[in-house]
């Protein structure tokens, strides 16, 4: 599973792309006001940054309007995937963009009909946003699970990249549904790397060298 960071920062994403483990970047008009950039200028810093793709979101409502921004986007970066709303003109815009050669991720998606008319449309990505099903009452992994089903059940390479991810558990899931990507916020990825036995293993194992009075090399 690949793992992408959910954030416009680009100091958590520099530290996080440093570990080797880090495969994209997603970001929206949310993180964009949160990082305090201008949009275009941070966007062409993080594909820097990364190698692979990195989402930028249109903010147009129709199809014209979204194509003008997605031609400014496009000419960023080769790695810029343009993100576009899971509405009529998004998923137009999907088509056109795709059948140009450019990585499209589909944003705000919380049905697996919506997940499958993306996929029709040729989108790159799929973004089910699992954190805000799961705050208004619905299964957010359920949604997961049948994107995955719908997808291999027809062969779509449309890759399931699982978002509002809150906590390590849906990170687990996701992996377990066989999600294609997951998109976390720097602080959930980090906590993926802790365990408590792990901490304490290393002090016990720590206190027992010191006693060998050894040291390597
Ligand atoms: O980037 C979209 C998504 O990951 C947002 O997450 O936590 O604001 O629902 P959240």
């Amino acid at each position: 599973m690949k793992f992408f960071v959910d954030t416009a920062d680009t100091k958590e994403i520099a530290d996080l792309a440093a570990t080797g483990l880090l495969d994209g970047v997603t970001t929206n008009p949310s993180l964009i006001h949160k990082s305090g950039r201008k949009f275009l200028e941070v966007v062409e810093e993080i594909c820097g940054l990364v190698e692979g793709p990195v989402s930028a979101e249109v903010v147009a409502l129709d199809h014209e309007g979204m194509m003008k921004e997605a031609a400014i986007l496009r000419k960023i970066a080769d790695n810029v995937c343009v993100k576009v709303p899971l509405t009529v003109d998004g998923l137009k815009t999907c088509k056109a963009l795709t059948g140009d050669g450019a990585m499209v991720n589909v944003t705000l998606c919380f049905s697996a009909n919506q997940a499958l008319l993306a996929a029709k449309a040729g989108a790159t990505f799929i973004s089910p946003f699992v954190g805000r099903h799961d705050d208004v009452g619905f299964d957010g992994m359920e949604l997961i699970s049948d994107i995955r089903l719908i997808y291999d059940n027809y062969g779509f390479d449309t890759e399931i990249l699982v978002a509002s991810v809150r906590h390590p558990i849906h990170v687990l899931q996701s992996a377990k549904i066989g999600a294609d990507v997951m998109t976390a916020p720097p602080a959930v990825i980090r906590q993926l790397f802790k365990h408590p036995l792990t901490d304490n293993g290393i002090a016990a194992f720590l206190a027992d060298w010191q006693k060998t009075g050894q040291a390597i090399g």
